[in-house]
Order: structure tokens, then C-alpha cells, then sequence
């Protein structure tokens, strides 16, 4: 926390609006709403942000969703609560988000076929805006729109623009592990007022004005609480620093690791500015020595949490069925992934207990591999040698 969203979530309890109706989601709808430049709409979480922008979007039973396959579930989920289904692509190993060439391959390949997406969600990982010039040309021509999800990537920005202001809808989240966060929230951005009327009708249950209960449409109980979008509002005042804590903390360990072999940072896109939301690291086993999971098991043991990169949707059982192109580059990413400690809570101390569990294992394996070299002399020589020093 910043230091702020205690008096406005104090104000929530001392004037009573403690539901999902009040001053602080107004103001918070109205403070996004300045920072971005697009209509903003509160909700529960991301997930439920995504679910409200493919209804936005038309996407409807039976009808297909292009998303990448490196992604978190939530990415994948909201398509199917529609009865839609996903269709998988691979990253670009260059920013390591939807492939653009592939995307552009697989709308000829579904347009020959006769079913074209109703939709494409490009997701932002990690704190890095996808390449979206190309796939918002590609997608253009094809008159399919796109949502981002931008779930993981408030702050960051593709060729000057903010991200979630690309697409014609777009998702954040307040997660408790995003870069701010409501304990668990979410916002849907549109430059669309309708739509964005539309969404935070659909999700308060999509009640028809009046004092009756009339209902013409489904509805969700999507809104955020009042209580919550307090916090956001203290929140949202310290993401400047909060990126720039998230970037030191990135920018620290690969200046740490710079020496050694086969650890390299996620790539930094020139096109854009990365918050490094999460530091990620590949570690190629062949140059280091040691595997990510190898790493990820040492940092456990060394009493620090750290996770892979998100296993490919086309590898869970879930979506295993789901269409899909491509997928060794997202597979590769997950087996060498690694994403380490990045909250702006972490101390420089803390951050040099986890880059010396990392450095301790390349010592690790220089004891190994002396251990497994033939020694040049025979142990009762080495006895001897030894009874000599005594
Ligand atoms: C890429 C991505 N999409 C969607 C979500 C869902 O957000 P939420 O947890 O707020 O529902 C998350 C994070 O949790 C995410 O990382």
C-alpha cells in the first residue's frame, strides 16, 4: 500500500457506502478514465473485465477466439464461459507475445476455411505491450476486432500510447500480485461511452431502469465494491513509482547475472516501454548448467518463492482440443522461464539473498564437474601427499 487508500477507504466506512455503489468508484472510474483517455468501467476482477469485453465484442456461442497460447488461463476461460472456443498461436520469441506473422497465416488459413474468429485477444505479458502495429493491421483487413488484455501490463506503453488504449476494448487487473492492486479488481477500458454504459449495466445484473425488478438482459454481479475502489484510488496515485520500482528491481538482477552464461532477461521490445511487472529470465540449461526448474527448486530451498512462466494453454487438458498454431516457441519459454521475485516491497537485502542462491548454483557446478574430472593422481598418492603435510 501506498500510504493513501487508508482515508479514502475510512471515508467508505464512515459515510456507509460500503456496497457496490458509491464516491470511490465513481472517482476511481473518473481517475482511470483521466489517466488513460478512454471511458473506464470498475469490476470484480480481470477475468470478469474480459467476460464483459468479448460480449462487447459480439462473441457468441460456437464462434471462434483467437488468443495466444502463452498466457494465463483467465486469458482463455472468459471465451468459454460465452461458449466460444479459443484458437491457440504461438509467442514471437522476440517480445515473447502473440506471434504477428502467425496470426496473419492463421486468419488465411481460418478465412479458407470459412470461419473466421470473432475476435482476436492479444495479451500484454509480463509488463510488455505485443507488437500490436501489425496485428491491428492484420486484423483491420480483416474487420475483426481486438481485445487487449492488459492485465498484467498498466503502465507500459507501444510507440508512445498506453496499453489497453490500442484494441477496441481492453482488460486490467487489481489482483493482489499486479503492479497496483485492489486486492482483487478489475477494470474494462473502451473508447466507447456506449460500450462502456453497456458493460457496467451487464455487470450489475443488467437490471432495466425503474424501481421494479425488470430484466431484458443476462447480467452479472460483476461491480466493484465501494470499499475497494478506495484503495484503487491510493492505488492508482503511486503506479509511476511502482513501475519504476518494478524496472529497478528487473534491471538489478540482470546487471547481477550479466556474467554469467546462459541467463538472459525477457527481451525489452524497442517499440515500447516494459514495466517488468514480474523479472523474467530464461535459463538455457546447455550455457548454465543447471535447468529453470533446477533453479526455480534451489531458490525454494534457499527459502525464496519464484514460479516458471505460464505453462501453454495448448499443453493444459483444458484447451488441449482447441485449435491451435504453432506452439514450440511458447513450450520453449515455459521450460526455460523463470520469473523471480519483483515485488516493489523487496528489499535490496531480499534481492541479494535470491541473485546469491542463483550465483551459488553456477559454484555448485564447478564443484561438479572438478568432481567428475579425472584427478591426475591415484588416491593412496593423495594419502601420502597428505601424511606428508601432516
Ligand atoms: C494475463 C492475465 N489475464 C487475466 C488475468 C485475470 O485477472 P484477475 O485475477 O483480476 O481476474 C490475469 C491475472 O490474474 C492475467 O495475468
Amino acid at each position: 500500500m501506498g500510504g493513501d487508500e487508508m482515508s479514502f477507504v475510512r471515508e467508505a466506512f464512515a459515510t456507509n457506502w460500503l456496497s457496490t455503489v458509491g464516491p470511490n468508484i465513481t472517482a476511481f472510474e473518473r481517475e482511470f478514465e483521466d489517466h488513460l483517455g478512454v471511458a473506464a468501467v470498475a469490476v470484480a476482477s480481470g477475468t470478469a473485465a474480459i467476460h464483459l469485453g468479448l460480449r462487447l465484442l459480439g462473441v457468441r456461442r460456437a464462434d471462434l477466439v483467437v488468443c495466444p497460447t502463452l498466457t494465463f488461463a483467465a486469458t482463455c476461460n472468459p471465451v468459454r464461459y460465452l461458449g466460444a472456443e479459443p484458437v491457440l498461436i504461438d509467442s514471437d520469441a522476440r517480445t515473447w507475445n502473440l506471434d504477428p506473422n502467425l496470426l496473419e497465416t492463421a486468419l488465411q488459413d481460418m478465412a479458407r476455411r470459412g470461419r473466421l474468429p470473432r475476435a482476436v485477444v492479444v495479451v500484454h505479458l509480463y509488463g510488455q505491450c505485443a507488437d500490436m502495429a501489425p496485428i491491428l493491421e492484420t486484423c483491420g483487413r480483416w474487420e475483426i476486432p481486438v481485445l487487449e488484455d492488459a492485465a498484467e501490463a498498466l503502465g507500459a506503453t507501444y510507440r508512445g500510447k498506453p496499453a489497453g488504449t490500442l484494441g477496441q476494448v481492453a482488460a486490467f487487473s487489481f489482483n493482489g500480485n499486479k503492479i497496483i492492486t485492489t486486492s482483487g479488481g478489475g477494470m474494462l477500458v473502451t473508447a466507447r461511452r456506449d460500450w462502456a454504459e453497456k458493460a457496467r449495466f451487464w455487470s450489475q445484473q443488467a437490471r432495466d431502469p425503474g424501481l421494479a425488478y425488470k430484466h431484458s438482459e443476462l447480467g452479472y454481479n460483476y461491480r466493484m465494491s465501494n470499499v475497494l475502489a478506495g484503495i484503487g484510488r491510493g492505488q492508482l496515485r503511486r503506479l509511476q513509482e511502482r513501475v519504476g520500482q518494478r524496472r529497478a528491481i528487473a534491471f538489478a538482477y540482470r546487471r547481477a547475472f550479466a556474467d554469467l552464461p546462459g541467463v538472459s532477461m525477457m527481451p525489452q521490445a524497442a517499440y515500447g516501454f516494459h514495466t517488468n511487472w514480474l523479472s523474467c529470465f530464461l535459463i538455457d540449461e546447455a550455457r548454465f548448467g543447471v535447468s529453470s526448474g533446477e533453479v526455480i527448486r534451489a531458490l525454494d530451498e534457499a527459502g525464496v518463492e519464484s514460479r516458471p512462466v505460464w505453462k501453454p494453454m495448448h499443453l493444459q487438458e483444458l484447451y488441449r482440443a482447441a485449435p491451435s498454431y504453432g506452439g514450440a516457441v511458447a513450450e520453449s519459454l515455459f521450460l526455460k522461464g523463470l520469473c523471480l521475485p519483483s515485488s516493489s516491497s523487496l528489499t535490496v537485502e531480499e534481492q541479494l539473498i535470491v541473485v546469491n542462491a542463483v550465483r551459488r548454483l553456477v559454484g555448485a557446478r564447478e564443484l561438479q564437474r572438478i568432481a567428475r574430472e579425472p584427478l591426475g593422481v591415484s588416491a593412496p598418492e593423495l594419502v601420502e601427499a597428505g601424511a606428508r603435510r601432516g
